[in-house]
């Protein structure tokens, strides 16, 4: 077990540098977090954490109340005394859909020209296969001291984050240099006692990796969509499917749940990224191409099934929508389903009372009065001609059938999420369509 405690930076206070610095401090290591964004600082500096992550609060003002916790706008004075430096900065999609490098290799330039002494730099942003050769060649522009560089992904889950990263199923760490294995392993090792791997491979793999398991989870849920489909089609029941295929432990029972489409900031992202550089090598990923195509598809199910319902005139209709963010337990509202189902019925004319536990404020920001924002799930019903519910927080799980039948003008419920017992909604008296099951 380490006995030392490590010196830590942390570049970039996003999702991932707050979680993973918040985390990494967690087990005694010395961890300053640097960012740009000075009003930002100040924020953490004064105890307030600018994101919603269940259970990060606790640590984030643990470890700040017990000085192990730091926030600076100083690169300089964070990386000074540092031993290793996590680059846990944004990888926008470009144009052309590729990873936008420049915040990473603009902080490896800087790093270059500050460092003093043997570091190691990390990059924990998902980034595309050879950027640890880059960020190497950014630093090696600037400085002769000695340095290694690393790739670590993360395989973070919003809502769960947390306890991902303090018992990470696996921990991957991409380098060649055994000083640098020495040092990533030692740090990572309170975190594995479960006896979780943690894999040494090369920088590219690991670079991959994470493209890879991205993918594959989008690949399995698009997967699950289809089926859902075509469960419609021929009158089969996809929840007797799923758990059917999931028992086989080959396949395994997680990420077989169909519904409005993946979204997200990462799903999304990391597929396109993965066609492209495969279109860079002059690969035709075909299935990669098929799952965007199909999850596109998939996130107008729900409002074409409410259009179809209402005859394909939709116009003057009211909706009561349950859940904006792209799932549940996160204010995250990027490429949420949500937002695509409000563009197509609003286009249509109809109008929209939205409530989502934590995602209001980000949709507010985004489109406004768009839609009207309800303070309740129940008073979101109030004369709607139906209800649709996209987000499965657990809030929505077990509502009070009375009341929503009560409030709703219609007893008509679409849910894009599969919520719902099939007998109980019959025996409560509603229309009840979901995805991939019996009407
Ligand atoms: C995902 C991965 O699960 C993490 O391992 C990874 O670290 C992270 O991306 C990242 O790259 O940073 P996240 O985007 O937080 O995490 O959310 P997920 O829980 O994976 O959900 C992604 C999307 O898939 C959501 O829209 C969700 O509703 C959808 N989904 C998930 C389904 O439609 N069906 C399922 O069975 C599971």
């Amino acid at each position: 077990p380490k006995t030392t405690s490590m010196k830590i930076a942390v570049v970039g206070t996003g999702y991932v540098g707050l979680v993973t610095g918040t985390c990494l401090a967690e087990t005694g290591n010395q961890v300053i977090c640097v960012d740009i964004n000075a009003d930002k600082v100040k924020m953490m500096q004064n105890g307030k954490l600018p994101i919603y992550e269940p259970g990060l609060d606790i640590l984030f003002h643990r470890n700040i109340a017990q000085e192990r916790l730091h926030f600076t706008t100083d690169l300089g004075s964070a990386i000074a005394e540092a031993q290793i430096i996590f680059l846990a900065l944004p990888t926008p999609p470009g144009g052309d859909g590729s990873a936008d490098l420049s915040y990473v290799l603009g902080a490896a330039k800087d790093i270059g020209k500050l460092i003093t002494d043997y570091k190691v730099i990390v990059t924990k942003s998902t980034v595309p296969v050879g950027t640890a050769d880059k960020v190497r060649a950014a630093m090696d522009s600037q400085t002769t001291v000695e340095f290694d560089v690393v790739s670590n992904p993360e395989f973070l889950r919003e809502g769960v984050a947390v306890e991902d990263f303090m018992k990470p199923d696996r921990v991957v760490i991409g380098t060649q240099s055994e000083r640098a294995r020495k040092l990533m392993g030692e740090l990572y090792g309170p975190y594995v006692r479960q006896g979780n791997p943690i894999i040494f491979m090369d920088e590219r793999s690991s670079e991959l990796t994470k493209y890879a398991a991205n993918s594959f989870l989008a690949t399995k849920i698009t997967f699950m969509n289809e089926v859902a489909n075509l469960c419609e089609l021929v009158g089969a029941d996809v929840d007797m499917v799923r758990k059917g295929i999931g028992s086989d432990d080959r396949i395994g029972r997680r990420f077989l749940f169909p519904g409005v489409g993946y979204g997200g900031s990462c799903f999304p992202k990391d597929v396109q990224a993965l066609v492209k550089s495969a279109d860079e090598n002059k690969y035709d990923f075909k299935i990669l191409n098929s799952v965007i195509e199909v999850n596109e598809s998939q996130k107008t199910v729900l409002s074409g099934k409410v259009k179809k319902y209402f005859n394909g005139d939709v116009k003057g209709k009211k909706f009561a929508l349950w859940g904006l963010a792209f799932k549940p337990e996160t204010d995250d509202i990027r490429e949420a389903p949500a937002l695509y189902i409000i563009d197509e019925l609003v286009a249509a004319g109809a109008t929209i009372t939205a409530f989502d536990p934590e995602g209001m404020n980000n949709v507010r920001n985004l489109i406004g009065n768009k839609i009207s924002y309800a303070a309740d799930p129940y008073s979101a019903l109030h004369d709607a001609d139906a209800l649709l519910i996209v987000t499965e927080w657990s809030l929505f799980r077990t509502p009070d059938f009375d009341q929503v039948a009560k409030l709703l003008k219609n007893k008509v419920i679409f849910d894009g999420r599969n919520l719902y017992d099939l007998q109980k909604m019959i025996d409560c008296g509603f229309y009840y369509n979901s995805i991939g099951r019996k009407i």
